[in-house]
């Protein structure tokens, strides 16, 4: 399914207030990409992503926006943190990385994708290994194969009794009954003894070399397949097998190639936290380190080819969107190299006391709505006032403003020790209850927060 960019928006307002500009570049940007693969070739090739930086103070919905677009898209998608590459403490840590995480998350995608088109055949195929095992038949899907017999052709095996009528049709109404009470379910308890591949035993990896080569894989992928003996209910032993089934059915290189191809053409890398990669001194210590983390990502911005164990996979064409607060720094302090990559800046708002009582009340999960489940387990039934919301978001504009602006977080904090009895004793009202929280008790419940936070100067 794709989403018109008036769509993808309309999704995003079911989590985040306001941000219209941000909403819509990354609307864009991702519409772009499906009108992009319509094109011809050699148009195609020509139309490289607008890359987006997002930008605004700390708790306005940077990190919120890239996280329901991954839910949204079905392109491959990752979001790194820049700042994960300085933690190691050496310049350059290996930011390739983050197109390996794209395209096993691609591969993901595609082998979910394949594992549903199979599903029936799996499901068939399994029924029949079970329904084998429970009719004391031996497995009919594993038909013995000689491999000299291309050669040779087939060695005459010993005549075997033939089956007379009768002896065929009571095996036949067994595995009709069997095949009855296993899809009626009633016999999902009973215990039953399965042959499963043993993927275990060979676990040689070696890490950090580049291409990500699994040995153990390797290895394993040209030794015959063991197999062990599993004692399991049929239930389990269904969705064993089912699983078994499917993958014998998949073909694995298929599913490397497309999604190596989908991480080139359709991924998207988020990169946030990216105003922290920015030096602020003179080239000293955590600088220098820093700067070499822009200078790491630059070439995978601008489009390289970096080697993954499913292959090289290109760069070019995949979409990058990085984030960050800029506090300290600003998008031009960035390498101009990499500013020049990211054509497209946008600014996120501070959010204000309209976009609180919003925030607190709208989104699919909004906080009230979350403590309003959270307490239903107990009983309770939880209710806001208007003037009860009105007063949280009033309290969290002047708190943001007097004390460190934190943006819709200090929602969370503030519900938090509004809520803060409440949470306590619920458990210890007998149920139903009805609580309604009013601006008073809002009030009344803040002083403890104030207290704490030494705001006693602050009049609500
Ligand atoms: N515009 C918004 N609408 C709804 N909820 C929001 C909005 N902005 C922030 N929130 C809520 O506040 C919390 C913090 O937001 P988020 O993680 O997006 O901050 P950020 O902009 O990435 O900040 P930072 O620069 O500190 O990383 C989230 O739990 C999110 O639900
Ligand atoms: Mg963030």
């Amino acid at each position: 399914m794709e989403l018109t960019p008036l769509e993808i928006v309309r999704e995003l307002d079911k989590y985040i207030i306001g941000q219209e500009e941000a909403k819509k570049a990354v609307a864009v940007a991702l519409r772009n990409r499906y009108r992009r693969n319509k094109l011809p070739e050699e148009i195609r090739d020509e139309i490289t992503p607008k890359n987006i930086i997002m930008q605004g103070p700390t708790g306005v919905g940077k990190t919120e926006i890239a996280r329901r677009l991954s839910r949204l898209v079905s392109a491959p998608f990752v979001k790194v943190e820049a700042t994960k590459y300085t933690e190691v403490g050496y310049v350059g840590r290996d930011v390739e990385s983050m197109v390996r995480d794209l395209v096993e998350a691609s591969i993901h995608i595609v082998k979910e994708e394949r594992m549903e088109a199979v599903k029936p055949q799996a499901e068939a195929a399994a029924e029949r290994r079970i329904i084998d095992i429970l009719a004391g038949e031996k497995k009919h899907d594993q038909p013995m194969s000689n491999p000299f017999a291309a050669l040779f052709g087939q060695p005459k095996l010993p005549e075997a009794p033939a089956e007379t009528e009768e002896e065929r049709t009571e095996k036949l109404t067994k595995r009709e009954k069997i095949e009855k009470a296993l899809r009626a379910g009633t016999l999902d308890r009973n215990t039953i003894q399965i042959e499963v591949e043993d993927s275990g035993g060979i676990g040689i990896e070696i890490a950090g070399i580049g291409a990500d080569l699994n040995i153990g894989e390797i290895v394993s992928g040209m030794m015959p397949k063991k197999t062990k003996t599993r004692n399991v209910t049929v239930a389990e032993a269904r969705k064993i097998l089912e699983q078994e089934e499917a993958s014998k059915l998949l073909d694995m290189d298929d599913i490397n190639t497309e999604a190596v191809r989908r991480a080139e053409q359709e991924g998207i890398i988020f990169i946030d936290e990216i105003d922290k990669v920015i030096a602020r001194g003179s080239g000293h210590g955590p600088d220098v380190s820093r700067e070499g983390v822009q200078r790491d990502i630059l070439p995978i911005v601008e489009g390289s080819t970096v080697n993954t164990k499913y292959g090289p996979v290109k760069t070019d064409y995949m979409l990058f969107i990085a984030a960050g607060a800029f506090h300290n720094a600003k998008v031009s302090d960035l390498m101009p190299e990499l500013q020049g990559r990211f054509p497209i800046v946008v600014e996120l708002k501070s959010l204000h006391k309209d976009d609180f009582v919003k925030i607190l009340s709208q989104p699919e999960n909004a906080i009230t709505k979350q403590y309003q489940s959270l307490l239903s387990a107990d009983g309770i039934n939880l209710t806001f006032t208007d003037q009860a919301l009105e007063t949280v978001a009033d309290f969290a504009e002047k708190a943001n403003s007097t004390m460190e602006n934190i943006g819709a977080r200090r929602l969370h904090t503030i519900i938090e020790a509004v809520l803060d009895d409440i949470s306590f004793n619920a458990g210890d009202i007998d149920p139903p209850v009805d609580l309604v929280i009013d601006a008073d008790y809002v009030k009344e419940h803040l002083k403890g927060y104030l207290k704490e936070k030494d705001l006693k100067r602050f009049i609500i």
